[in-house]
């Protein structure tokens, strides 16, 4: 989860925001193409040609009169320089359309200057649905003038994702413009990525997300105690709002060790700086859409897609936290920062140049990265799973009883029998298949290479629809249907590895896997021990998805929680 939330903001396509003004520049765009193509064709010179356009488009008399007075002022020399300059910009707004055909490969047709991006739903991940049912399981789009290759197939994702992840696919897009997260570990590029990675990756064994499970449990107590009086109340409750404090306290704690209540505080400065950072602003995705040549000078220029307010917060916030450490005896910290910190003293000790610790630098940008990876992405999995509990009691009756002999009498949740649990695992899959918080991730290939057949040239952009792939209906027979059993032990074994990526896969998956895993089971587990939830009159169903951003709805989703001690059926227990 947490390494794709830095693929998915490159992938806002903030489409009905601004599908208005696609649609107008295309209105635009079309009537113009007509107009300047016969004036082109036609001779330069001027008067007849541009007479027969204006005729042709029965503008008024008027209008005529008023063109053909203005016209004749340009010079022979402008006429060519214009016509040049229109050419020109034609013939850009749509010379990199054709590779798919010569590459045999079927796709939507483009559109100058708009590539593909208006022809599909603007909620793109259905988009992908809708293309893999006209295409199959490989198709190409153009993001603006951006070929992008897609896969959804398990064998080539195989490939692709772990076989030549090394070789040729083991970076991201870049987009630049990454201000001061340049160096995070999701943006980071082949020798410096490969270095963060190993130094991160022992951040997260699970001797250290046990430690860790302390820091969840602390939060996950809080969130228990909150919903009581709500559930008293009988409250419609918004989900994200209940999972979003805890995620993001438990994010918090865990990448600085800062203890920060949001369910009380949600005013708090960490949190309007970590939502801030998920912004991201359409000019510059246009631009870099349009005119991605000009991105170096931009980002010279120091224009970046992460607000600059928002990173020096945290790199401030990181500063401050080193400054109180250092020199303090206390006791030991747990958190990812402190990881970081040790390992970099560790590295300065061993001066062994293969083994560089990271950079103050790194730091904070890793830091930072983890803290608004991990938060949204958490708390959306959070609320999918209720609202599919919501709509499917029979689950989460069964998930109910076994949370209740795992843990009787509402015991304490414990770490090792939490991993154990079967249904819950199932349930959790199952939930992440249906909506997997990130929707699509991709990779840019080095060099041309052929896979199964498919020419895939150089830096090109492979786009891996994950929301797709897992409604796949060969692969996921009844794919809209909300089942766990899928998962069941009997089941597990039909289920292609690759055809399953909530989390992507390969050396490049998402590091913070089975932490999200943990903080998610846990406060699952402690809720539903006390409350189930039920759909109520404020709940939509089927929900409307939200074209921006993560997979999410457009509207909050929401539940009633009810108290499971005033359910009929406790009762007989
Ligand atoms: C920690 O303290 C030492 C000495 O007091 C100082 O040299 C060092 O720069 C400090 N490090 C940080 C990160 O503040
Ligand atoms: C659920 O998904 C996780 C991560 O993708 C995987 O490790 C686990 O084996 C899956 N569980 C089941 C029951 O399929
Ligand atoms: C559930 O309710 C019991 C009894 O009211 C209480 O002791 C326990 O702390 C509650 N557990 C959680 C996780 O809220």
């Amino acid at each position: 989860m947490i390494k794709h939330a830095g693929v998915c903001r490159q992938q806002r396509l903030l489409h009905v925001v601004f599908l208005q003004l696609i649609v107008s520049c295309q209105g635009h765009l079309r009537g113009g193409e007509c107009s300047y193509i016969t004036a082109y064709e036609t001779t330069p010179s001027g008067w007849r040609s541009v007479q027969t356009v204006q005729t042709r488009d029965q503008r008024s008399l008027e209008e005529q009169e008023a063109v053909m007075g203005f016209l004749p002022v340009f010079s022979f020399e402008t006429w060519i320089l214009l016509i040049t300059l229109i050419y020109i910009f034609i013939m850009y707004g749509q010379w990199t359309f054709g590779v798919f055909e010569k590459l045999g490969v079927p796709g939507p047709k483009p559109i100058m200057y708009m590539g593909t991006t208006t022809k599909q739903n603007p909620v793109y991940y259905i988009g992908d649905c809708e293309n893999a049912q006209k295409y199959g399981r490989i198709w190409g789009v153009y993001e603006f003038r951006k070929p992008m290759l897609v896969v959804a197939d398990p064998d080539m994702l195989r490939t692709i994702l772990v076989k030549e992840c090394f070789t040729y696919f083991t970076n991201r897009r870049n987009f630049r413009m990454n201000g001061d997260l340049y160096d995070s570990m999701s943006l980071a590029e082949d020798d410096q990525w490969r270095r963060i990675r190993n130094i991160l990756t022992p951040a997260f064994t699970s001797g250290r997300i046990k430690e860790m499970y302390r820091i969840m449990k602390h939060h996950s107590h809080k969130l228990t105690d909150s919903l009581q009086s709500k559930a008293q109340n009988v409250e419609v409750l918004t989900v994200k709002d209940i999972f979003g404090a805890y995620s993001m306290d438990v994010m918090a704690s865990c990448a600085f060790g800062v203890d920060m209540d949001s369910n009380t505080n949600p005013s708090n400065p960490l949190i309007t700086h970590a939502s801030k950072l998920f912004k991201f602003p359409i000019f510059l995705f246009f631009l870099q859409g349009f005119f991605p040549f000009l991105l170096p000078l931009y980002e010279l220029l120091g224009v970046s897609i992460f607000p600059k307010s928002s990173t020096d917060f945290f790199k401030k916030l990181v500063e401050k936290i080193r400054a109180e450490r250092n020199g303090s005896t206390g006791q030991k910290s747990e958190d990812v920062l402190q990881y970081m910190i040790d390992s970099q003293a560790t590295s300065e000790r061993t001066k062994e140049k293969h083994k560089e610790g990271l950079t103050d630098h790194e730091i904070i940008s890793q830091a930072t990265m983890f803290m608004f990876a991990g938060y949204e992405t958490s708390a959306s999995t959070l609320t999918f799973l209720a609202y599919n509990l919501a709509r499917n009691p029979e689950v989460m009756k069964h998930l109910q009883k076994e949370i209740d002999s795992t843990f009787p009498n509402k015991g304490l949740v414990q770490y090792e029998a939490l991993m154990q649990m079967e249904y819950l695992d199932s349930v959790v899959n199952e939930s992440l298949r249906v909506y997997p918080p990130v929707a699509r991730t991709e990779r840019v290939t080095k060099e041309t290479v052929k896979i199964n057949g498919i020419t895939i040239p150089k830096d090109m952009a492979v786009l891996i629809p994950i929301y797709a792939l897992h409604r796949d209906p060969e692969l996921w027979p009844e794919p809209e249907e909300f089942n766990p059993d899928r998962f069941s032990k009997k089941n597990k074994q039909n289920i292609n590895p690759y055809a399953y990526l909530p989390f992507g896969t390969g050396p490049r998956n998402c590091l913070g896997m089975r932490f999200a895993l943990v903080m998610v089971k846990l406060a699952l587990v402690e809720v539903l021990q006390n409350y189930s939830f039920s759909v109520c009159e404020e709940t939509e169903i089927p929900l409307q998805m939200n074209p921006e951003g993560l997979t999410a709805p457009i509207q909050p989703i929401k539940l009633k929680l009810v108290m499971r001690c005033t359910e009929p059926e406790s009762v007989d227990n």
